[in-house]
């Protein structure tokens, strides 16, 4: 149990009332309980917000809030998902819930984002719920629920969602813009880092849950070929530090065939003029997006971090990306952990990429914005990478404004000094993520619960 401070004892009391209840369980929390603002959907179950919560329960010794949400989740994957005549593929999960209460009846109420903002598609669910679920199997030893044919189903469904052959050249995963936390256009349509990291994670969960015999045996090789492909192919193809530039810097475009250095036909020309001076000497990140022709060379911290989690960088990458957050603090921690993207996009840029969307403007939102959730994921990377120090001294900056702000959901500005826009107040996922950042620094045995180690199958990069 955590140690009390006034702090703690705030967060704990605002997570309790962020608790949904259906049928007398406790199945979820809402995305915010901010009383001065119209709910819109910030009073639904988010499934990527529930897993601050899920986790920190799940050290507490509450396991069953867990085990409800992961087995009502699942039961929604049946829920009819239609934009306009078109239904989408079976094994997607709900970006968020509800509870509906009509005269006694209660059932719930999914949206799969046909009724979100620009109907973006919530693909970082369906392996959010496979990492909560591995994480609730190794917290409470609970075997036979994963292994039960209902979730062996779930699974294999998802599997087969991201695992099907598709008109597609790499082992990476192809997805539309706003599929994930940046679930607005942003210009992270194609091969985003965050998608990767989480698809690599929730494959490696895969592999431990699935059960073996027929059909767990052929999904277990495919996931097992593909891990092996797509952490190579990130390993090798995202990785920017000093020495990757300078090649960069030199590449000789429309190369063919095999022999190809430039394989991806990068011009010099798109490495960004900010770039040069940012990257330091030592130290370096993935990049944010790899495709024909394109890097997109935007630092986005929840990739980053969990692929130091999840060991999608080699042990050199993640202390290499914890090298680079400790130089670039000001840029990527200011006076709120932590940056969501580095830099923002700006002018005819921000036009172009964010379809001139007022609430990404420059330094906001996800647009450059600094979001206290994130909290959590670098307190992971921080102490899988026994940098404990770098912990230690976001927690101090965090705990300056946390209470004072309510919980707010992200901040503005180049370094996170104002308290965001649009930004909710109590917003659940702000609470639960310094709850369990606090929980993994008192105790870092619960890494295990979120990290892998090494996959001594894969070829560490080119
Ligand atoms: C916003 C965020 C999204 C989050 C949701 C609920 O839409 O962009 O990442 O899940 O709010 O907090």
């Amino acid at each position: 149990m955590l140690a009390e401070s006034t702090l703690i004892k705030e967060a704990r009391k605002a997570l309790e009332a962020s608790i949904v209840y259906y049928q007398g369980k406790p199945i979820g929390t809402v995305a915010a309980c901010d009383p001065e603002v119209e709910a819109l959907n910030y009073d639904q179950c988010f499934v990527r917000d529930f897993v601050s919560s899920g986790l920190f329960f799940l050290i507490e010794g509450k396991p069953d809030i867990v085990r409800n949400f992961l087995i009502e989740v699942l039961g929604l994957q049946s829920q009819e998902k239609r934009l306009d005549c078109f239904e989408p593929g079976q094994g997607l999960k709900p970006a968020s819930f509800k509870v509906v209460s009509r005269g006694d009846e209660e059932y719930l109420l999914a949206d799969f984002g046909e009724q979100a903002i620009a109907r973006v598609a919530p693909i970082d669910s369906c392996f959010w719920w496979l990492i909560l679920l591995r994480a609730y199997v190794k917290a409470t030893g609970d075997l036979e629920l994963a292994q039960g044919a209902d979730f062996q189903h779930g699974i294999h469904l998802i599997l087969k969602l991201c695992l099907e052959s598709r008109f597609d050249m790499f082992p990476t995963l192809l997805v539309p813009d706003g599929s994930f936390m940046i679930d607005r256009r942003m210009g992270v349509y194609g091969y985003p880092l965050e998608i990767q990291a989480l698809f690599h994670a929730a494959l490696r969960a895969a592999e431990e849950l699935l059960l073996p015999g027929d059909p767990g045996d052929m999904y277990l090789q495919a996931v097992q070929t593909r891990l092996s492909h797509l952490t190579y192919h990130v390993r090798s193809y995202y990785w920017l530090d000093l020495q990757r530039l300078n090649e960069i810097y030199r590449y000789r475009g429309e190369e063919f065939g095999e022999a190809a250095i430039n394989k991806f036909n990068v011009y010099p020309d798109t490495i960004p003029p900010w770039l040069t001076d940012w990257l330091p000497d030592t130290g370096g990140y993935l990049a944010g997006n790899v495709g024909p022709g394109q890097i997109d060379f935007r630092f986005f911290g929840q990739g980053n971090l969990l692929a130091i989690a999840t060991c999608l960088a080699t042990p050199q990458q993640a202390q290499a990306i914890m090298d680079l957050i400790a130089q670039r603090w000001q840029d990527l921690v200011g006076h709120m952990p932590f940056k969501i993207c580095y830099p923002a996009v700006e002018g005819q840029d921000w036009r172009t990429i964010t379809g001139s969307d007022p609430k990404n403007i420059p330094w906001s939102y996800h647009n450059g914005g600094n979001w206290p959730v994130l909290l959590w994921s670098l307190a992971v990377a921080a102490l899988k990478t026994d940098r404990p120090e770098l912990l230690q001294g976001a927690l101090e900056v965090a705990e300056k404004r946390l209470l004072i702000d309510q919980w707010a959901e992200y901040y503005d500005g180049r370094n996170g000094r104002l308290v965001g826009k649009e930004a909710r107040k109590f917003q659940t996922w702000t609470i639960a993520g310094y709850l369990l950042a606090k929980a993994l620094q008192e105790n870092p045995n619960h890494l295990s619960l979120i990290c892998f180690d090494e996959d001594p199958g894969v070829a560490p990069c080119r």
